[in-house]
């Protein structure tokens, strides 16, 4: 047998202590498919006292996690500690910077610097692997860069965030509002005390940008995705959706348009029919639609220890066989620099839920707003008679225009019996 892979890792947190676990427990059958052991040399995280549950006898240890990849005497670093910047950038820019392939599960970093640190790579001649990036335990990377890799990838999209998932499974199966279900996932560990990254969208958008550039030899481009994130979505618009066929999901949607690269994350009208509004509760699911292969649907856990390290491992059982890798699936230098379609020209359908005063005359003047900017209806619902409240109407229109829709909503939000904020949900056709 070859010699071991030694590796170094930084953060032991939830991530890192599962990746040691699981290369213990794993050793042997991995040692057997790579040809070589892999086996950890050094180790950083802040706190040397805390019990991690897993054994760090002879193993290095490091205070400060970007010496440790400058100097530490290992062939691959392995960055687990996450941030956009900081302390886990400098650190995969020194091990970059002399020629160690590096592994990481850093998404926000490779969102926001990701063409940067791929051309380091390409430049040094060494492996920047990321698949427990986008999607934890899916291999979906992979699956983009290699078992779907002679098509040309006409859509990507995929429910990337189990927190949310979660939270919209849990609001449909209660009827609860999403603060309070909110509230209950925080108790559960489901939810960060500051959840904000999760409902917003911004970790869902950061995989979408990864997911995109795979997809489309493109350079990352997260400030080019339109993002909104699920604190808007009403338990009644959950109910709505269901007697009309749909799910609500939080989509991360990609696809070359003639206006350039769409990139979107949102609250989506999902049909039922489709794989995708099945998948529920933490998990995630990818979606890649090929010009060959036609549609592929890759499920399974998004986040967690587990899941995270299986695919942490997958990549440094590659650098074992000595596989080589292009970061984005091409060269960094021939990455394109795709145009962002602007949203206003995005053509779709609609779902309009609106509280209205349960008067005379009202639905007349929410259609001719939208008569008068071309939006065409497909269906509307009304129910219930409250004089003195107001009563939901719900519309769904025809495919339409983006910046129609918004000039008519506006219109319509003026309306003297219009009582709330209109809600708009797209629909997707998947
Ligand atoms: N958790 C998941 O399910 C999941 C899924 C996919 C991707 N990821 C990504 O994986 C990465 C790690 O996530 P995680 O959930 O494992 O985070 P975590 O549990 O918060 O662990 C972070 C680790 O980094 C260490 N650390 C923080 N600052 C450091 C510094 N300056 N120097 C050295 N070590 C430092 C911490 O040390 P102490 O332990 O001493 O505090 C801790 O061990 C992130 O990029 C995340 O986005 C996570």
């Amino acid at each position: 047998m070859t010699a071991p892979l030694r590796i170094a890792v930084a953060g032991l947190g939830t991530v890192g202590a599962g990746l040691l676990r699981l290369l213990a427990d794993n050793a042997d059958p991995i040692a057997q498919r790579c040809g070589r052991r892999i086996v950890v040399a050094a180790v950083s995280a802040r706190d040397r006292a805390r019990d991690r549950g897993v054994a760090l006898d002879g193993i290095a240890w490091h205070d400060d996690a970007a010496r440790m990849a400058a100097e530490a005497d290992v062939d691959v670093f392995v960055e687990l500690i996450g941030g956009g910047e900081g302390v886990a950038r400098r650190a995969i820019e020194a091990a970059l910077g002399r020629g160690k392939p590096v592994v990481t599960a850093n998404k926000a970093l490779l969102a926001l610097h990701g063409v940067a640190l791929a051309r380091l790579a390409e430049a040094k001649g060494a492996a920047l692997a990321y698949e427990a990036a986008v999607a934890g335990g899916i291999p979906v990377i992979k699956a983009l860069r290699e078992g779907l890799a002679g098509n040309r990838v006409r859509r990507v999209y995929g429910i990337l965030n189990g927190t949310c998932n979660f939270i919209l499974t849990q609001m449909r199966r209660t009827g609860k509002p999403f603060t309070e279900v909110l509230a209950g996932a925080q108790k559960l560990g489901y939810a960060e005390a500051d959840p904000s990254f999760d409902v917003d969208g911004i970790d869902a958008a950061h995989k979408l940008a990864i997911l995109a550039a795979v997809a489309f030899g493109a350079e990352v481009d997260f400030a080019g995705i339109h993002v909104e994130g699920i604190r808007e979505v009403g338990a009644l618009d959950i109910e709505y959706a269901g007697e009309l066929g749909y799910r609500i999901k939080l989509l991360g949607l990609a696809r070359m348009t003639e206006n350039g690269l769409e990139q979107r994350v949102h609250p989506c009208m999902v049909p039922l029919e489709t794989p995708i509004a099945h998948v529920e509760d933490v998990f995630n699911a990818v979606v890649v639609e090929g010009d060959f292969v036609g549609r592929v649907v890759l499920e399974g856990r998004g986040a967690g220890a587990g899941p995270t390290a299986s695919a942490v491992v997958a990549d440094l059982m590659d650098i074992a066989r000595g596989r080589p890798t292009t970061t984005f699936a091409v060269p960094a230098s021939t990455l394109a620099r795709a145009r962002v379609a602007p949203m206003d020209l995005h053509r779709g359908a609609y779902y309009i839920r609106l509280m209205v005063a349960d008067r005379p005359g009202v639905i007349a003047d929410v259609t001719a707003a939208l008569r008068d900017e071309a939006v065409s209806l497909e269906s509307m619902l009304q129910r219930g008679r409250h004089p003195d409240e107001a009563v939901p109407v719900v519309l769904t229109t025809h495919e339409t225009e983006e910046a129609a829709m918004r000039r008519a909503l506006d219109r319509i939000a003026r309306l003297g019996t219009v009582r709330e904020k209109p809600r708009l949900i797209r629909i997707e056709a998947l």
